[in-house]
């Protein structure tokens, strides 16, 4: 069925676990999800990015997500639009159908520019207003998304803030969490704590001072009712740049959030883990790789198949860390 993401976090809160939010785009990447959800009885979260509605369109992707309702009647499946740049976008997608909604007003809406707080406030109260009103939730973000070390917002392909980044801007205080939800009254608060969107995120396997773990404590301790979302949490596994390398491609050393880090943070607060790069490296290897192993085969169902397998371990492998098992 298709549930608010309101009901879902609240009951991954209750049973102290934390879900992850997979980015969808196509129907490879949603059967992946449901199939790994189905096997383990995990909830879902599936969640479509502009870059998705530009790429499938919206009603596509909208039937994508029912048809995967129809298909698992049993999983309860959160529809969500990921990074909302203005309230119109958000107001957009609750007429298509979405269950949630965020509204990223930690930048303006050419979703480059860091915002003013109460720029923030103001869009994401205005959000909060006639999202709750018909049911739908909302996620909003507080800091902006970028590399402590070196003050780059990660991805250059247009995704998340363009220009260098001061630390405090980066790292959400807990002063700022604490009034912002009260601001504005959203379900669910995503943080910066040092991670970016997508494959290059540190230089080297991330320690304390890049990746701050503990400001996600500091946050739950004065928010202990607040669930709390991480972006930019793709794990960036080695063992999938080095199939795509060894296939043909060319990734340099790079990395993610560790695992067991996520982990750390639903212990203390975080229900809602946001994933797209695993799930793109996964598919891009699987590919790679097949094509080098059969260079004859033509038929697309040969290599997508593939894709699917190998984004479904992963989704399996999440479900399975965050404690999902059973929750559905
Ligand atoms: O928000 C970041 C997600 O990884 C979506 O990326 O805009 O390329 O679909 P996208
Ligand atoms: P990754 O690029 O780490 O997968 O993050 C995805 C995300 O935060 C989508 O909102
Ligand atoms: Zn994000």
């Amino acid at each position: 069925a298709l549930v608010s993401m309101r009901q879902l976090l609240d009951h991954a809160a209750e049973h102290s676990y934390g879900l992850p939010a997979f980015n969808v785009n196509n129907l490879e990447q949603m059967r992946a999800i449901m199939e790994a959800a189905d096997q383990v009885n995990a909830p879902v979260i599936v969640q479509a990015s502009a870059g998705a509605r530009k790429y499938a369109g919206a009603p596509f992707l909208r039937h994508l997500i029912l048809a995967a309702v129809e298909e698992f009647p049993h999983i309860p499946v959160v529809m969500h639009q990921d990074h909302g740049a203005s309230p119109d976008v958000c107001q957009r997608s609750i007429q298509l159908g979405f269950s949630s909604v965020m509204m990223d007003g930690s930048l303006l809406a050419d979703g480059k520019t860091p915002a003013s707080y109460e720029y923030n406030v103001d869009v994401t109260r205005k959000v909060v207003e006639f999202s709750h009103a018909c049911g739908v939730s909302v996620e909003g973000e507080i800091g902006v998304l970028g590399n402590l070390e070196t003050g780059e917002a990660g991805e250059e392909d247009g995704v998340g803030a363009v220009g260098k980044l001061s630390h405090d801007q980066m790292l959400t205080s807990v002063e700022d969490a604490t009034r912002f939800v009260k601001d504005t009254g959203v379900d669910a608060l995503a943080i910066a704590i040092g991670t970016s969107h997508g494959a290059y995120k540190f230089t080297r396997k991330p320690t304390g001072d890049v990746l701050r773990i503990d400001r996600i404590k500091e946050i739950h301790e004065a928010l202990p009712n607040t669930h709390l979302v991480m972006h930019g949490s793709s794990s960036v596994p080695q063992e999938w740049l080095a199939v795509i390398n060894e296939f043909g491609g060319n990734i340099g050393e790079t990395y993610g959030v560790p695992v067991e880090e996520i982990v750390e943070g639903i212990k203390h607060g975080v229900r809602k883990v946001n994933i797209d790069t695993d799930l793109r490296l996964a598919s891009t290897g699987a590919i790679r790789k097949f094509m080098a192993e059969h260079p004859a085969e033509f038929d697309p169902r040969k290599y997508l198949a593939k894709t699917v397998e190998a984004m479904k371990q992963i989704c399996i492998d999440r479900y399975l860390a965050f404690g999902c098992e059973g929750q559905a």
